[in-house]
């Protein structure tokens, strides 16, 4: 069974639809509200759970209602959640999303997302080495994150960094860590004024850039591919750069190539579109099998 470490946020996702994005200063009647879970490090260990991994998550909540439900999802999907701390005083992290004119735009508060600490991460460690890879984006501190690319490249300890949302990060951690899953901004941010296809030549089968319905470009042997995504009707793209990273790291971790990993992944995350909610479209294993034509019966 692959082993997947998840170190990063967990939050409750508060969605409002409405059939326009208000101006400012403006005032308007929305339909409605959707309070479910979410936060990129959360997600992405639920669908790693569903697509068949072993997966730890390791971060903060607070220890308000919001923390309860996050826990309990977690459980649900079958994530362990032993060193998920809950922080006395502390407000869970949220994400307030506004679903409108078919997409969406978030604002998000880190709460306990922003207290995790290196000390969380030298008491999870046992588990984070026994992983086959660990998984991190960027709704914690960048100081913590810089002590976990720092110690798992010293305990040669595979990567994968989702550099979401943008943020500027220093440049060693592109060397030290196995994979990077940008989308273009973000590529952008990781290497101002270069093009897309500059970065991916510079970093030939690490980075996967995310390109929307575009699909997802990376370089190989001198040359960038890009593998098609899948044509289907989006109800919420929240989480599908989720689902893309976690059905991409099972699949590199049970051994796919580079481009059936990467379709593996755009199957995933096509089937997690189509559903309301970060997690809500998330698919188990055997929805991504029978997608590909896989399906063993
Ligand atoms: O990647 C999607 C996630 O980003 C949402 O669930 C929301 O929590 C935001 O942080
Ligand atoms: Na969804």
């Amino acid at each position: 069974m692959v082993k997947i470490a998840v170190i990063g946020s967990c939050s409750i996702d508060l969605t409002v639809e409405a059939g326009k994005r208000p101006a400012a200063g403006e005032t308007i009647i929305g339909s409605r509200l959707i309070v479910s879970p979410g936060g990129k490090g959360a997600n992405q260990a639920v669908a790693a759970a569903r697509l068949g991994a072993q997966v730890h998550m390791i971060g903060c909540v607070g220890d308000d209602a919001y923390g309860t439900m996050i826990i309990n999802n977690l459980k649900t999907n079958n994530v362990d959640t032993g060193y998920v701390s809950v922080l006395p005083g502390q407000n869970s992290g949220t994400a307030h999303i506004t679903l409108a004119e078919g997409d969406n735009s978030i604002i998000v508060i880190k709460g306990a997302n922003d207290l995790v600490m290196p000390k969380h991460i030298d008491t999870a460690w046992n588990v984070i080495a026994a992983a086959d890879l660990v998984m991190l984006q960027h709704e914690i501190p960048l100081p913590t994150i810089d002590y976990i690319i720092g110690k798992c490249a010293a305990a040669g300890i595979s990567v994968l960094l989702n550099p979401a949302p943008v943020q500027p990060v220093p440049s060693e951690w592109l060397d030290k860590v196995t994979y990077v899953t940008p989308n273009e901004h973000e590529a952008e941010a990781l290497y101002p004024g270069k093009t897309s296809e500059e970065i991916l030549l510079m970093q030939e089968e690490r980075f996967f850039m995310t390109l929307g319905k575009a699909g997802v470009a990376y370089a190989k042997n001198g040359k960038v591919h890009t593998v098609p995504a899948f044509v289907v009707n989006a109800q919420d793209t929240t989480g599908a750069g989720d689902t893309f990273n976690s059905a991409f790291a099972v699949a590199r971790c049970e051994g796919r190539s580079l481009d059936d990993s990467i379709r593996f992944a755009n199957a995933a995350a096509a089937l997690s579109v189509q559903k309301l909610g970060a997690q809500g479209g998330m698919p188990y294993l055997k929805d991504v099998e029978r997608m590909l034509g896989e399906c063993k019966k």
